[in-house]
This record gives C-alpha cells, structure tokens and sequence, in this order.
C-alpha cells in the first residue's frame, strides 16, 4: 500500500473516534515508522510500505484511537527544537514550558551559571538550559526513579553527561551546595481538578507529575520555603505555576522575601510562570 492511501485510513478511523488532530496525528505517526520528517513523508507520498510498517501502524493508530498521546506511541516529544524520549513515566513537556525557558535565558544568556531544577521528568527544562548556556552546570532532581532513568537517556543522547547531574530524591530531602537559579515546573494540579482533566492526559500521564496536592501548591510551597537553603543571594527562581494561581503563589513568594522581576504569559495571556529574586 501508498503512504497516501495508509495516511488515509489512519485519518479516517481517528476522524471516526472524535480525535480532533486526526490527520496530524496519521501523518506524525507514519513519518515515525518509516524514519523519515512529516513534510518528507507529505512530499512524497506514492512510496510503497513494508508489511511490517503496514502493521504496526494499524497498531499504532488502535493505540491513538483509545486516546494514548501521539508522543507516548512515538516515545518522543520536541521541545526547545531538540526530540526528548518520553514515555508512561514522565510528563510530556509543554509549550507553556519553554515559555520559562526562553524567560531564564534573557537573564542568564552568555553568563556561567549552577543551577538546579526540582521535578525534572524528562530533563526537557534542565537539559535546554545546559544546551544554551554552554559553561553552566545543572541538576535535576525527582521524586520519579522511572523520570530520572528517562532524564539519564536523554542527557546521553545530547552528549551533555559532563555538566548534568541527576539525582533521584524527594525535594524534601535534597540538601546541596547553593544555586544561582533554582527553576521547576511542578505538579500543580488541585488534587479535586484531576478528574476534570481530559481522557487523554487523566488516563495516559503520571499522577505524580500532575497533582499539585489541595490547592495545587504543594511543591511550589516547599521550593519556596526551601530557597533559604539552596539559593545564592540574588539568585533567581523560576516557577511554572496552573492558570489561576498567579495571586496565591506570588503572595507566598513576597511573605518569603521575594521581589518578583517577571511574570511570563501563555498564548491565551495567563500567567503561567513566575521569575522572583531574594532580596533578603
Ligand atoms: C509537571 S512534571 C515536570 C516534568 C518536566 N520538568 C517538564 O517540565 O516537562 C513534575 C515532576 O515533578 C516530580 N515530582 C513530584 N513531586 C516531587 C518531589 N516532592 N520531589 C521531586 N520531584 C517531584 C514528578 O515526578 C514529575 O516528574
């Protein structure tokens, strides 16, 4: 069969299940088994596929149509213009993500810095910074052993062993030298919001990586408080908060002492992120 016809069918049979993305989601899918770019796979679409293509991409597309995220089928994500293994063990990075990323790099461009990076799922934040920041050291850390196996497969892959670190820890526990920049993306969905959220993402991703605990602070809270220890006078903080924490979050970051430099807004004009300083 053609790979216009194979596009086709994958198309059809996820149109037919409500998916949304059905024809992007067909064509990332093929360009994926046989190993070649979505706009190549577009450009020539008479070419004939294997069997054996022809059947995991039936396979691929059952997977699709119950709902599992085209990077879960694919192992992979982009972020930050690099693919990142992802997998049923960490949090599939977000765009609102390299939000913060390209946030911490205006301030931090060209400089040398140390820093650390609470909940670092799939190491997307921690190992984007290294890349742009070339003399800097970084760790991440997370609660996740099956994260942090993940993180040490992409850090492999981006030849970036010498300056990152990782350790599986609770938050809680880590006591380290102190950061020029501490930055998490952390859980922060209300505990009472998680069933809310879409099939796609309640059913398919780790609960770890999205409940924020009561209020979805929970870890903010701690980062927070834990500052004193582990950030540099001056250092910076970078937290990626849910849409309508902005208020609660920036409280707790000026009763613990924090000037807030930046908010960063997402597409929709949320603020989804947070910059602060300690001034004292
Ligand atoms: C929202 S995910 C972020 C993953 C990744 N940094 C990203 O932006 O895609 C939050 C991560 O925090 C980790 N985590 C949750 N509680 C933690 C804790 N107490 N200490 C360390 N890591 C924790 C989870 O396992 C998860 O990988």
């Amino acid at each position: 069969m053609i790979t216009r016809s194979l596009l086709l069918i994958g198309s059809n049979e996820l149109k037919r299940k409500n998916i949304e993305t059905h024809q992007l989601d067909s064509e990332i899918i093929l360009a994926n088994l046989v190993k070649v770019s979505r706009e190549q796979l577009l450009l020539d679409d008479h070419k004939n596929v294997t069997q054996d293509v022809y059947k995991k991409f039936k396979k691929n597309i059952l997977l699709r149509s119950k709902l599992k995220p085209v990077a879960q089928i694919i192992n992979k994500k982009e972020f930050w213009s690099t693919n990142f293994l992802v997998g049923k063990d960490t949090l599939i990075p977000r765009p609102e993500t390299e939000l913060m990323v390209e946030a911490i790099l205006k301030i931090f461009k060209g400089k040398t810095i140390n820093f650390l990076d609470v909940g670092t799922g799939s190491g997307c934040i921690l190992l984007s910074l290294l890349k742009e920041l070339k003399n800097s050291k970084g760790t991440g850390i997370d609660i996740s052993p099956k994260s942090i196996n993940v993180c040490k497969t992409n850090i492999d892959k981006l030849r970036l062993f010498n300056r990152a670190r990782v350790k599986c820890v609770d938050f809680e526990n880590f006591n380290n030298e102190k950061f020029d920049l501490i930055v998490s993306n952390p859980p922060y969905i209300p505990s009472r919001e998680l069933a809310n959220l879409s099939p796609e993402i309640r059913n398919f991703e780790p609960m770890q990586a999205l409940n924020g605990g009561i209020d979805g602070l929970d870890l903010i809270a701690k980062v927070i408080y834990k500052t004193e220890e582990l950030l540099k006078v001056n250092g910076i903080l970078a937290i990626e908060i849910h849409i309508d924490q902005y208020r609660k979050a920036s409280q707790l970051l000026v009763k613990n002492n924090f000037r807030i430099i930046e908010k960063v807004k997402d597409f929709k004009t949320n603020i989804r992120c947070i910059l602060g300083t300690k001034v004292k």
